[in-house]
């Protein structure tokens, strides 16, 4: 099994997944010195999406891509016309922007590059299979983790726009499992955590899990925009902002499909806040 995106969030965690089921994991990397972040037991390739021949030596001789796309489009179509030359099944990670509820439906450039990249494999008749995770719970660390470190009070746009974070953990065993069984060909998986909870209810569990009270205040999404304008590209910052408006006061799409592929419930946010309670006392 070939990892790209093996340094990214949910990759790292796929590593280790198939790791402990005993896979043998070959990891792609853009720079060398990444491979000391990876267990002893990963082949590392150095490689590049954006330069499709530097994948070659990585491809050749493996089954299965997990395939991370973080990249700029323009050598997709070549990069997927390698896979389909040189492995039998890809699981791509894409997003729900298929999906017929508001939080997913806000145009945006991603998932424009996520349906080109869909439509590209389906092309090729390879075996595969799109995992599209709603809203990550680990994206708590970016957007709230410096206030509360700093006990500050958490200023955020949308308090009451409602999501499901999953965890990363379970995105990573579900395309673990993927990848290494039988039986998901043609699958197409929407995963969510199990609850619906507002912006503002996910830092009150932070602070629960903390023993502590976290106040949250509403930033208008004016300032928002100033504030993190540099810190993340415009068309997320604009997609964000355009999901949280439609989501508001309405429940989370929930879906059963990391309990259906893994045979056990997806993870709390709060077991994930529990899990992850250190990085909001002090930098990790
Ligand atoms: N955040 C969410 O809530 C959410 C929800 C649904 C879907 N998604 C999707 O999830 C994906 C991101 O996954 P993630 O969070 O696990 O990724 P991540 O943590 O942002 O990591 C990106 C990975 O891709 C690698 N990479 C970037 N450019 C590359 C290139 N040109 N060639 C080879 N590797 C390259 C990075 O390597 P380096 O270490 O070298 O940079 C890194 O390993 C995106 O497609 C996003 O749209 C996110």
């Amino acid at each position: 099994m070939l990892v790209t995106g093996a340094t990214g969030r949910v990759g790292r965690l796929v590593v280790d997944h198939l790791l402990d089921a005993g896979v043998p994991v070959r990891a792609l990397v853009r720079r060398p010195r990444a491979a000391v972040t990876l267990p002893a037991e990963v082949e590392v390739f150095t490689g590049d999406l954006t330069v499709p021949e530097s994948l070659d030596p990585a491809l050749s001789g493996t089954g299965a891509v997990f395939l991370v796309w973080t990249a700029p489009s323009r050598t997709a179509a070549a990069v997927v016309g390698r896979l389909a030359a040189q492995v039998r099944k890809v699981v791509f990670l894409s997003s729900p922007h298929r999906t017929a509820h508001p939080l997913f439906r806000q145009p945006n450039p991603m998932a424009v590059l996520h349906a080109d990249i869909e439509r590209l494999i389906a092309a090729t008749g390879l075996e595969s299979t799109v995992i599209r995770p709603g809203m990550f719970a680990s994206n708590a660390l970016a957007w709230w983790a410096p206030a509360i470190r700093a006990g500050d009070v958490v200023r955020w746009p949308h308090g009451a726009a409602e999501s499901a974070p999953v965890d990363d953990r379970d995105v990573a065993a579900v395309v673990a499992r993927t990848l290494s069984q039988g039986g998901h060909s043609g699958r197409d998986y929407v995963l969510t955590g199990p609850e619906s909870l507002t912006q503002a209810a996910q830092v009150g569990v932070i602070g629960d899990v903390l023993g502590r009270r976290i106040a949250f205040e509403e930033m208008t999404p004016e300032e928002f925009r100033s504030l993190w304008e540099g810190a993340a590209p415009g068309p997320v910052i604009d997609m964000l902002l355009a999901a949280w408006s439609a989501a508001a006061e309405r429940p989370a799409y929930l879906t059963d499909t990391v309990a259906d592929v893994l045979g056990t419930p997806p993870r709390t946010f709060r077991q994930w806040a529990v899990e992850h309670s250190e990085a909001f006392t002090r930098v990790p």
